[in-house]
């Protein structure tokens, strides 16, 4: 893929110019965005200080803007206090109270529209409840619903008291919820009695029951959301309606001030071990990435309807559902429930009844509706657009051809977003009325984000077109603080190849002769499934899990529509499974998406006598990658310890 991927964007000159008329009414504009970067560029850290000054809304302010006396554990505003929640809600019920602030559409397409003063009071009603029932600032609470505002209210209720929220996407199974909940050690959960995802119910309480029975001891009260409304059980004493409980408390909350480094949340991600990391975020340094990166990518005014496709159950829904958008006084739409029910037109049709100006979604959205052909955009009005966005995967020209042309009409802006769960916000973007877009670039770093590319040995690479390894040269407010409970791991993974001299993202990436970048995608074992992060290490284990696995090995393949597919080589205990497979393919496919999530499902499994190995005892993954995709086998295989192997895997495949 990686040299697929080169080649198209050593191909790629087309050029986009911002449209004069975008560019004319856009903040920032040029001459705004070259201020910024010249501030930045003269004093990176002042330029931050000045921002957090401006942007945010201090209890007090702060005194030190960079404490890097602990680095790499950098430290932010330090001795600045505020509430997160306040400086997305509270600030604006002057001027905006009565503003739409979530207009909310469900998959049988009944809307609520909820104002800033609404979901304000809705916050504090739930802040409120949470402090009833013990929660206090700093205690961890887990946050397992579907896409509905009491998602964002949730989250923001836990900013308003303090509690740190570690929100866990409703398609991840009970052992997930599971394993999350004690890493965290969270005493609250909270989650609804189901979702809605094309025309099912997900079975959200059953899967937090069985997580609960199944460990997760640290849980002590659950809060439950009547979301579809069908019969769950309940647990006396352990379980409360969401509706029940707020109904007795005041909409009026009086809101904990905490320190600027105090963790607002957890976010667990795949990284290339078996075991997700709990990914910490700051309160002040994350919140003003996402508000100012609102600003400047998106170009957000007081009239835009933005909507995110994003779930909150990852950190493009914190940033620019739950954060950024409300940090900026916007509108914006979430919907819950699946992207083509009842038919094709769905997400146009949501686009043209709330008069969306930008829209922000994944490349695999993207291919996936293209695939179904122009003819399905082509029956709705999409002129309220005037912005695009993409994010989570690279984007490929044609798709990003057809957004812009048969989405946009030719007259949106992309702005194609890199960054990750870990950067907190958008780190290189187009600013949408300055930067010319190439399709399929992320183009260049934000005001104030020092991206580099270097060589093997940390070296810039300084030539056009020459891959290497994407970093961040000096810290920046949104970055992640560290991994929960496993600092060290915070180091090992994101500093120390480097001899923690900058942040290694993890990613492959090259610069063209304008210095524009290109990802090429990652440089460690996590698959990126329709956007989506997953380890193969963590879907190893889930399959060595199963009885009849002695050994399992995942690797990535290129896929039309979900970017990479996940195909599983497997070694069965006794006898090796021939003929008729299906079977026990499915089983292992449905037990996967049991330990994980079905967004976890290898999307093939090849049974084999053994595994691909070194003398060393190494499994050769790059061989099984070339097999997985039925190239040519150009490497090395003489130093295999069973070079049989290899027809059997290959044969497998015939
Ligand atoms: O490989 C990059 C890819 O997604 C990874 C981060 O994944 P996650 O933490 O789940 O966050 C996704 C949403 C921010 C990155 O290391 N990635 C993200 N955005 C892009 C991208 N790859 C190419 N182009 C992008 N715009």
């Amino acid at each position: 893929m990686t040299t697929k991927q080169l080649e198209s964007s050593l191909q790629e000159a087309r050029l986009f110019a911002p449209p004069a008329d975008f560019a004319a009414a856009a903040h920032p504009d040029a001459a705004g965005l070259a201020a910024l970067h010249a501030a930045a560029a003269h004093d990176h850290v002042g330029f931050w200080a000045d921002q957090a000054r401006s942007a945010l809304h201090w209890h007090t302010p702060f005194t030190q803007t960079l404490d890097d006396s602990a680095a790499p554990n950098y430290r932010w505003f330090a001795d600045g206090t505020l509430n997160v929640s306040v400086n997305c809600l509270d600030v604006h019920l002057a001027e905006h109270g009565n503003k739409p602030a979530i207009i909310a559409e469900s998959e049988a397409g009944i809307t609520r529209t909820l104002s800033y003063r609404q979901v304000h009071a809705e916050v504090c009603r739930a802040a409120n409840a949470m402090r009833r029932l013990g929660i206090r600032s700093g205690d961890r609470v887990v946050i397992y619903l579907p896409m509905v505002p009491e998602a964002v209210i949730a989250m923001q209720a836990c900013a308003r008291i303090g509690a740190v929220h570690s929100v866990v996407f409703g398609g991840f199974s009970a052992v997930s919820l599971r394993e999350r909940i004690e890493d965290a050690g969270a005493r609250l959960l909270i989650t609804a009695d189901g979702g809605q995802r094309g025309g099912n119910i997900v079975e959200l309480k059953a899967a937090a029951d069985k997580a609960l029975a199944e460990g997760a001891a640290s849980i002590e009260q659950v809060i439950v959301l009547r979301q579809t409304g069908h019969d769950i059980p309940m647990t006396a004493g352990r379980d409360q309606w969401w509706h029940e409980l707020l109904a007795a408390e005041s909409p009026v909350c009086e809101p904990e001030w905490v320190e600027a480094e105090h963790p607002l949340f957890l976010l667990y991600t795949s990284g290339s071990t078996g075991k997700p990391k709990g990914i910490q975020h700051s309160s002040a340094g994350y919140l003003l990435g996402a508000k100012l990166s609102t600003q400047w990518v998106f170009d957000l005014k007081p009239q835009d309807v933005f909507w995110c496709t994003a779930d909150v159950g990852w950190i493009t829904g914190h940033s620019y559902v739950a954060y950024g958008p409300l940090a900026n006084a916007g509108t914006l739409v979430i919907y819950e429930g699946g992207p083509v029910y009842p038919d094709a037109g769905r997400f146009w049709r949501i686009i043209e009844q709330h008069r969306v100006t930008i829209f922000y979604t994944s490349p695999t959205a993207l291919r996936a509706l293209m695939k179904l052909g122009d003819h399905i955009p082509a029956q709705y009005d999409l002129s309220s657009l005037r912005l695009l966005g993409s994010v989570g995967e690279p984007i490929n020209p044609e798709a990003w051809m057809w957004y812009h042309s048969v989405i946009g009409g030719g007259r949106c802006p992309i702005v194609d977003t890199w960054w990750q769960t870990e950067t907190g916000a958008i780190l290189l973007a187009p600013v949408p009325g300055v930067t010319t877009t190439k399709p399929g670039s992320c183009t260049v770093p934000l005001p104030g984000i020092v991206a580099d590319i270097v060589d093997e040995d940390g070296n810039s690479v300084t030539q056009a077109d020459t891959g290497g390894s994407l970093v961040v040269r000096k810290p920046w407010p949104s970055m992640l603080r560290t991994i929960w409970n496993d600092n060290a791991r915070y180091i090992d993974t994101y500093w120390s190849r480097f001899q923690n001299r900058f942040y290694v993202a993890g990613d492959g990436a090259h610069r063209d002769a304008d210095g524009y970048f290109w990802i090429l995608g990652r440089l460690d074992d996590v698959l990126k499934i329709s956007g989506h992060r997953l380890g193969t290490m963590e879907i190893e284990s889930a399959l060595v899990a199963h009885p009849r696995v002695a050994e399992a090995a995942v690797v990535g393949r290129p896929h039309d529509i979900k970017g990479e597919a996940a195909v599983a080589f497997v070694v069965c205990r006794g006898d090796r499974p021939i003929g008729d497979t299906r079977a026990l393919v499915e089983e292992l496919r449905k037990w996967v998406a049991e330990q994980l999530g079905a967004i976890a499902k290898p999307d093939e499994i090849r049974f084999a006598d053994n595994l691909p190995k070194t003398r060393s005892g190494k499994i050769m993954r790059r061989l099984l990658r070339t097999i997985a995709r039925g190239e040519p086998i150009t490497q090395d295989i003489s130093t295999l310890e069973n070079p049989a192997i290899v027809e059997q895997l290959r044969g497998d495949s015939a």
